[in-house]
């Protein structure tokens, strides 16, 4: 294994971070090297939303119900944002790239470019020493977040990103083994179920190991629970109502 991909393996979500604070130039070289990732046709579709406003901090924390959104060195908002591409365009020419804009697949182009740029961010940051969480957690109310960062037409709210020195060192999770998620050729599933059966036992090992909130639990029954509850079911006429996702 190389440099790289140790500090791949070596991956885990950090959720409580030293009060330090990022220093400006930190932000910048994250958030440039974020940048280097792969984008669709060169359209970068996203905007990066440093959080140094305490207030808004502390509202979507609140949102979010969870600490580290408010305890962290930094904490960036990531946004799918296709209104630089509208911005672009005169009256007319808008009118005309609208059907393009607020197709199904020009969404997919923005969730996929803004993924990219954080987890080459996360990468970043954990190539200095510091850790990240990213957060899913602030779509628990979508529309809030909107208002709050004053998000136009064409941009929408995906997650946050924390970032800090971190104040603790979680076991690193493991991950379902490669034969549960490879095929080659062709998609067949006929042969995975054992893979995911020894992979409930692994992360049931994990959480009756690791050093803090221990737990018997297992991946089979978290997804089971998770899928069965309807969730953030506001994001969907939310995202069109952006023009995003519309056909
Ligand atoms: C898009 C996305 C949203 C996430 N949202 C949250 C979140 O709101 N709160 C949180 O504590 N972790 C969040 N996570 C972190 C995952 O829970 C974590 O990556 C996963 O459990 C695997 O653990 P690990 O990153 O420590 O390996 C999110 C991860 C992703 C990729």
């Amino acid at each position: 294994m190389n440099e790289t991909i140790q500090l791949l393996h070596n991956h885990r979500s950090i959720r409580k971070f030293s009060k330090e604070q990022l220093s400006k130039e930190m932000v910048r070289t994250i958030v440039e090297a974020g940048q280097r990732a792969s984008t669709s046709s060169n359209v970068m579709a996203y905007s990066i939303i440093g959080i140094t406003d305490i207030n808004i901090k502390k509202q979507l924390q609140k949102i979010s119900g969870q600490p580290y959104v408010e305890h962290n060195g930094y904490l960036f908002v990531i946004c799918a944002d296709l209104s630089r591409i509208e911005g672009l365009a005169s009256a007319e020419e808008k009118e005309s790239m609208k059907i393009n804009l607020e197709s199904t697949e020009q969404f997919i182009v923005a969730t996929v470019d803004a993924a990219l740029v954080t987890q080459n961010m996360v990468i970043a940051a954990e190539s200095i020493d510091l850790g990240a969480c990213f957060l899913g957690s602030i779509r628990n109310d979508i529309n809030q977040v909107d208002e709050l960062l004053e998000l136009p037409q064409y941009v929408i709210p995906l997650y946050g990103l924390a970032v800090g020195y971190p104040d603790h060192q979680p076991e690193v999770k493991p991950r379902l083994p490669f034969e549960a998620v490879f095929h080659e050729n062709t998609y067949d599933n006929s042969q995975k179920q054992q893979y995911i059966e020894a992979y409930d036992e692994a992360l049931n090992h994990y959480y009756q190991e690791r050093s803090t909130n221990n737990k018997l639990d297992n991946w089979t029954n978290q997804m089971l629970r998770k899928y069965h509850v309807p969730t953030r079911m506001d994001v969907a006429s939310y995202v069109q109502t952006k023009h995003f996702n519309k056909h």
